[in-house]
């Protein structure tokens, strides 16, 4: 049976005596080996699925923690500014804890499940004439202006609850990995899974990838106007930037940017040769390994293992899928008929 994520490692993350949990039982999601991928890039290959959360993404390890500690300190409201998943994660959060929910999200942006999500939890949703970073901007305003608390990765529990996803890959591997592979968007989830990695002594070589259309960290400098097919990672000024560069430095890997196109060929492979159906934005971390392969060091070996975090449901986003999918086949009601088109 899942258990909170927060009675799993309540030692290892800062709540107060007092503060209820506040939970879905998030956590304990799949690693599922991947064959397929291990051969491509010759290097045995994880797929962490953490799309197999109770709202479907990642954000829920951090909203566990960061809405129980909210609770615990008497607030009556939260917000968030989102390009969706963070959205979902806080609303059905919001709606276990008993609080007031807002969401501010860039309007035409986000994909259609992250918004029905968002508003059958009852939470307040406005759909920003903007993009993530200036949502996040008057977010972060408003918190300092009304008791109503912040729960974007800015939020320190947030970070704390997310590092969790590292312990349990290195529970179950028995040890760490060699290199991870993730997409990078506002830089709090690389920032957590190298916190993670730190406080059990682990070290593995971090691989991010950013949506070319919207690459700050790799260009070095904001990016105005973010654009990708991958909504969840359309950001130009990661809030985590630094932290973010920071584990790529210390862990001795690097941040690279992926075409869309390498974004769904990815996403479309995981799904029809793997049968793992994850969004665009979470497919980022497969095609920059298949994009950029597994550097190897000078005078070394490449990584023996690599885990690749794949961070939101393929459910998330219907449109995308549907956009990319081939097309269904329809038929007359007569078995001649379906027997022509099933074994054609
Ligand atoms: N993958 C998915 C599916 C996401 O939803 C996000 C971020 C990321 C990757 C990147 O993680 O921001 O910690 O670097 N989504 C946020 C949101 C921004 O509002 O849902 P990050």
């Amino acid at each position: 049976m899942p258990q909170p994520l927060i009675e799993r490692y309540r030692e290892r993350l800062p709540l107060e005596p007092g503060d209820p949990v506040v939970s879905l039982n998030e956590g304990s999601t799949p690693l599922i080996p991947s064959e397929r991928l291990s051969e491509r890039i010759g290097a045995q290959a994880y797929l962490k699925f953490e799309g197999a959360n109770p709202t479907g993404s990642f954000k829920d390890r951090g909203m566990t923690v960061a809405v129980s500690r909210a609770r615990g300190a008497g607030a009556e409201a939260v917000i968030c500014a989102s390009t969706g998943n963070t959205a979902a994660s806080c609303a059905a959060y919001a709606a276990r804890a008993g609080l007031r929910g807002a969401v501010i999200v860039p309007e035409g942006k986000i994909a259609i499940g992250k918004l029905a999500q968002a508003l059958m939890h009852g939470a307040r949703v406005i759909a920003l004439r903007g993009n993530f970073d200036e949502a996040l901007t008057i977010v972060r305003e408003l918190a300092d202006r009304h008791p109503i608390e912040l729960v974007n990765s800015v939020n320190p529990y947030r970070i704390e609850g997310q590092k969790t996803a590292a312990f349990e890959v290195v529970d179950e591997l028995g040890e760490a990995p060699a290199a991870l592979a993730i997409p990078v968007g506002n830089a709090g989830n690389v920032t957590s899974w190298w916190r993670g990695f730190q406080e059990v002594g682990a070290a593995p070589v971090l691989y991010g990838f950013q949506a070319e259309g919207a690459a700050p960290l790799v260009q070095g400098a904001p990016v105005a106007n973010p654009e990708t097919v991958a909504s969840a990672i359309r950001i130009g000024n990661p809030a985590r930037w630094e932290e973010a560069m920071d584990a790529f430095t210390s862990s001795r890997g690097r941040v690279a940017a992926v075409s869309d196109e390498q974004i769904i060929d990815a996403y479309r492979w995981l799904a029809a040769d793997e049968g793992v159906f994850c969004e665009p934005a979470s497919a980022a971390s497969v095609a920059g390994i298949l994009a950029h392969g597994l550097p190897v060091p000078e005078g070394g070996t490449g990584p023996e293992s690599v885990v690749c975090v794949l961070t939101g449901h393929g459910l998330k986003d219907p449109d995308t899928a549907l956009g990319k999918a081939p097309a269904v086949t329809n038929c007359e009601n007569d078995i001649a008929a379906v027997e022509r088109v099933v074994f054609a």
